[in-house]
This record gives structure tokens, sequence and C-alpha cells, in this order.
């Protein structure tokens, strides 16, 4: 069976258009393209939605040209139409879903609502080295740090998540306090090649439970940033220069340290023998690294999404839309919107003829 879908995600501050397709058993880019605005956003020190949604608005026509020419084929050669629904920002989302839908009715093409977070983990199928279910999803992106147990079947609960900032948060709000540039992630990564990850220790971020003890597959990222805030100003009071890359060092070795901690304890405690990892800060080497190493000490087998496809692209969203279309999921109604929020485990809904939102 082949299928090819064009795909669009517009969600925060890239604007993506993809053409894939599955074929021979694997699933083919044929086409990804994206535009930052990482830039523009960076100088307001976050993503300013209004200025998000007109940029996607005034970029989306020419990426969906030159996505189409660059896939090689034209519309008659594309068998459905898919664009992020949730969770996202909704200006921003509308920009996309409206364009996909819009096609849709054009080429008389089915239209597919694609959950964002089910897009990232997609992208862990554009591997080489491709997972198969079941497995323990660890999703660390700007917006989410969740652990997900995902079924034979591709079912989705939940186990673990961030009470506070997102992991990639924190990598972005610890850069813009070291004065790196936005997104911090990247940025806190090449500078830490430089540092001594053991010169400072930084807490683990651990979520209490009211009941007693705590709650050991969770997470919590605000007191890490205002621990590394705290010896910023400190450094500041006794030290003519600021040793940023020890202190961006310390940070990412500990968020790795935290990350791979508790995903592996999940995967030991409730005997899951396949890890995979998405997201943002799943691009991250250190992480990469760590994890790779201490899961082979415990015998269990990691998958990471290509590098590339790690951080927002529309290629993973074209995937989730090919995962849904080999599965006999049937297409979204064209009266699908856009969310700001929507729990993955809901995911099943963006395909009922009555639309959820
Ligand atoms: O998945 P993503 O592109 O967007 C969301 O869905 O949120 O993730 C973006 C986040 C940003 O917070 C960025 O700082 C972080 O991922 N990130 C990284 C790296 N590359 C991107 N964090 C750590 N190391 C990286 N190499
Ligand atoms: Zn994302």
């Amino acid at each position: 069976m082949m299928h090819t879908v064009l795909s669009l995600e517009t969600s925060c501050d890239e604007t993506a258009v993809a053409v894939v397709q599955f074929k021979d058993g694997n699933f083919h880019v044929l086409s990804s393209l994206i535009a930052s605005q990482a830039d523009e956003h960076s100088q307001w020190g976050g993503v300013v939605p209004e200025i998000a949604s007109r940029r996607h608005l005034e970029n989306i026509p020419f990426l969906l040209e030159a996505a189409v020419e660059k896939s090689g084929l034209d519309y008659s050669a594309i068998n459905a139409v898919a664009a992020t629904a949730t969770p996202g920002l909704t200006g921003a989302l509308i920009v996309g879903s409206v364009t996909a839908r819009t096609l849709a009715c054009l080429y008389g093409l089915p239209f597919l609502g694609i959950h964002h977070l089910e897009g990232h983990l997609a992208s862990a199928f554009l591997s080489a080295n491709p997972p198969s279910p079941p497995f323990l999803l660890l999703l660390a992106s700007g917006g989410h740090t969740e652990l997900i147990k995902v079924s034979q079947d591709l079912e989705y609960k939940r186990v673990g998540f961030s009470h506070d900032d997102a992991a990639g948060e924190a990598f972005d709000k610890v850069a813009r306090l070291l004065g790196l540039p936005y997104p911090g992630g990247p940025a806190i990564e090449e500078i830490s090649k430089s540092g001594d990850p053991k010169r400072f220790v930084f807490p683990k971020g651990k979520v209490s439970n009211p009941l007693g003890g705590f709650y050991p597959y969770d997470f919590s990222f605000s007191g890490l940033k205002t621990s590394v805030l705290r010896k910023v100003e400190n450094l500041r009071l006794m030290e003519d220069e600021i040793p940023l890359a020890d202190i961006a060092a310390s940070f990412e070795h500990v968020v790795a340290e935290v990350l791979v901690e508790r995903s592996l304890k999940y995967a030991l405690d409730y005997d899951i023998s396949s890890l995979v990892l998405v997201g943002g800060v799943a691009a991250n080497s250190c992480l990469r690294a760590m994890m790779i190493k201490e899961a082979r000490s415990k015998s269990v087998t990691v998958h990471f999404a290509p590098k590339s496809f790690c951080t927002d692209n529309a290629a993973m969203i074209g995937t989730a839309a090919l995962l849904r279309l080999r599965s006999g999921t049937s297409p979204s109604s064209i009266g699908l919107g856009v969310s700001a929020r929507y729990n993955l485990d809901k995911a099943d809904f963006l395909y009922d003829a009555v639309p959820p939102f």
C-alpha cells in the first residue's frame, strides 16, 4: 500500500510544510521545509502569538509551493492533507488548519487533524532504527515534558509529567538569564561543550505527594531555574566574570540526569524494555549519550527521533497522518477546528464524525 500526505505544522513559531510517503514498508520524507521565526521572537525573549500568526500567514503559500515542487510530485499524487489541530497557539494553529482544509476541499482529499504530541511521537518512526510498540515515550519539548506509555496498537496513557515548566522551557529561561539567545536549548548545548558539568550542583526538582513522599515519575523544573538564577546572582557579587560554560554544562547535566533517571525508573518498575525519546530537548547530545549509557546498563533499548525531526517540523505531522491512515482511522471532519489545549489520550476523537472542537 502506498500513501502520500501533504502536511502542515503551525502550532508555535515554525511554519512547516512537508510531503511524506509510506512505501514498501517505510516512511519517506520527500520534502520538509521549515521557516523559523525564532530570530524575530528572540528580541522579545519568547514567542509573541500575534506575530507568529501573521508570519505563518505570510510564509505558508511560499512554503506550500516549494514543498510540493521539491517532492517531485503534484497534487494528483497526494492522497490526504494533514495539519496540526491541537495543542498550540490558537491563531497560529488556525492558519495551518484552514489552509489544509481548503486544499482538501479544493482537491477532494481527506483531511486529518493531528495532535501535535502524536506528531512528535511519529517522528521516531522517521529514524533508521524505528521503534516497535509497546514502548515508553519520553516527550520533552518547549511546551511539554511527559512520560507516556504507548501500547501495541498506539494507545496512550500519560504516566508522568512536569508540574510546572517543561524541560525545553527551562533551557529557554536559563539561557535567557545567562544572556544566551532564544531558543535556549541549542545555545546551552553549544556553550556547555567547553564547561565542567560537575562544577555546580543544582537540584533535581522532586514533586511532593501530599500523602507523603514524592511522585517518582513526575518532573519539576521551575526550582532548578530559580537555583541557577541564585547561583548567578551570588557569583556576580563575588566574581568579575560569570563562568557561563560551567553553569550551562551543570544545568544541562542535571536536566539530562532527571529525564534519564525518571524514565528508566518507570521502564524498570513496569517492565518496559523499550524507551523512545522525542521532542526538541531529545536533540540534546548530552541527554542522548547519558540515556544510551544508562539504558544499556539496565538492558533497556533506546530509540530516538532523528535530530533534524526532534524540533517542530511538518514531516512528523505527515508521518502521524500516515500511521493513522495505515491503522484504518477515518479522516477528520472538515469541520474540525483547533484547540489551544487537548489531552493526547483523547486524540482518537479528532477523527469522530462530530468533532470535539
Ligand atoms: O519540540 P519543539 O520544537 O517545540 C515544542 O513543541 O515545544 O521544542 C522546542 C524546545 C525549545 O524549548 C528548545 O530550547 C528545546 O526544545 N531544544 C533543545 C535543543 N534543541 C531544542 N533543548 C536542549 N538541547 C537542544 N539541542
Ligand atoms: Zn513541538
